[in-house]
């Protein structure tokens, strides 16, 4: 399938409530099956990664009913939990597999997880190696670094680790294989990712310290059930306000956006290359929240790299097209994790952009771009990577001619309806 998309001088104005954060909703449903009790869970994740995650947990016999954006989760904690008939099927989603891992270690019987083919390529013995350490009982190709894994449950105990690359799947694994260690674990995190876990176990009522970079969790907690409000994603309303920044005439309001310092690297930068925008906080429990408004903008180029990266690693394919209308040149280095992404993200992004006309050079580890190029219409792929996907839609509206989107569907793994709310604020 294919999408078409051509444009000519839009304006984007209007409000708009993006999907519930991706991150937090997988989160919702994984504690909400650890944890005794009944879950409610408001303003869920409808998209495909999220679902998987949903698939997986009822295979494993937990309760789990949807009534439109609501979810409800109904379990006995993870010693009622049964050995699945079938192989858990993740899809596409990383975190779904990665965090899933640390999950079914700690447990008493066997499961095998598979998902898609973006999913056999990404690296897992980040994951594997650690929970190993902790004795979790791992098999997969190449020694557990691909899919299909087994996990045969395991006793395991507490690590003292430092993480080599900042990783929220990563961190999230081993503190959910944390809670059922003998022991207390500690890890040493150089550079802060994003805190969605920690905020939620201690939510569901975990023991959880955080200092100076230092986490620290005592196994054989319980989880108690609790409701989760879940926030609009700002990964996904950064494809939002970046058509906003470079079409003329648009202002749109974005309403109840998370804004978790540890995700809003991409509001630091928009500042940085002189956007208008305004944030109104509001007054939410838990995951904090804001409604953004942005206007056109002349935009300037940025240098991006360091600790910022893990802030908006999702938002660079979007930050890459900012940065093709902006006077002067992007550096975006210190992003090496962009490989083994969905896809491998620098080599993508700089393909498609490429196709439409963009000055963008790959380097190993990020980007340069120099600006502003007008973008010709063009055959765009997505690579069944969402943000891909999204990131051709957004430039189709600067295009000079019509976008042609192979394989447009993956954009629902993580905002179902973007190109009909995009298409909604056309004035
Ligand atoms: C995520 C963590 C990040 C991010 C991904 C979601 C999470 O991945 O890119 O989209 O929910 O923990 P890494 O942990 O690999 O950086």
């Amino acid at each position: 399938m294919t999408l078409k998309l051509n444009y000519e001088n839009p304006s984007l104005r209007g409000t708009v409530q993006v999907p519930g954060d991706k991150s937090i909703s997988h989160r919702a449903i994984m504690f909400g099956a650890m944890a005794s009790g009944v879950t409610k869970v408001e303003g869920f994740l409808l998209g495909d990664d999220c679902l998987s995650t949903i698939s997986c947990f009822r295979k494993l016999g937990v309760e789990i009913s949807l009534t439109g954006k609501q979810v409800t989760i109904s379990s006995q904690g993870k010693e009622a939990w049964k050995e699945p008939e079938e192989v858990l099927d993740t899809g596409n989603s990383g975190t779904t597999t990665r965090l899933m891992l640390g999950i079914l270690s700690g447990t008493s019987f066997h499961t095998v997880m598979a998902g898609d083919e973006s999913i056999a390529k990404r690296p897992m013995k980040r994951i594997v190696n650690p929970l190993r350490e902790m004795g979790a009982d791992i098999r997969g190709r190449q020694d557990g670094q691909y899919t299909p894994l087994a996990v045969q449950g395991a006793r395991l105990t507490a690590i003292d680790y430092t993480m080599p690359v900042a990783s929220a799947q990563v961190k999230s694994a081993i503190l959910l294989a944390a809670l059922e260690a003998e022991g207390k674990t500690v890890i040493t995190e150089p550079v802060s990712s994003r805190d969605h876990t920690e905020i939620m176990l201690k939510h569901f009522g975990a023991d959880i310290t955080r200092q100076n970079g230092v986490i620290e969790l005592k196994g054989g907690q319980k989880l108690s059930a609790a409701n989760v409000q879940v926030p609009g994603d700002i990964s996904s309303a950064a494809f939002m306000i970046g058509a906003a920044l470079i079409t003329e005439n648009s202002e749109v309001t974005l309403t109840n956006v998370g804004v978790n310092p540890t995700r809003t690297g991409i509001l630091d930068v928009i500042e940085n290359m002189g956007a208008s925008y305004d944030l109104k906080e509001l007054e939410v429990e838990g995951e904090r929240a804001a409604n953004i408004t942005v206007r056109s903008s002349k935009l300037t180029g940025t240098e991006i790299g360091g600790e910022l990266i893990p802030r908006l690693i999702d938002e660079i394919p979007l930050i890459a097209l900012l940065a093709t209308q902006a006077e002067g040149t992007t550096v975006i280095k210190d992003a090496e994790e962009l490989r083994v992404k969905e896809t491998d993200r620098i080599a993508a992004v700089v393909a498609e952009l490429s196709k439409m006309g963009a000055d963008i050079e790959a380097t190993e580890d990020g980007m340069i771009i120099n600006g502003p190029t007008p973008l010709n219409g063009a055959e765009m792929n997505s690579y069944g990577d969402h943000r891909l996907g999204m990131m051709a839609a957004v430039a189709a509206l600067k295009a000079g001619g019509q976008v042609e989107i192979h394989d447009p569907d993956c954009i629902s793994v993580s905002y179902p309806d973007f190109v009909g709310q995009l298409n909604s604020l056309l004035k």
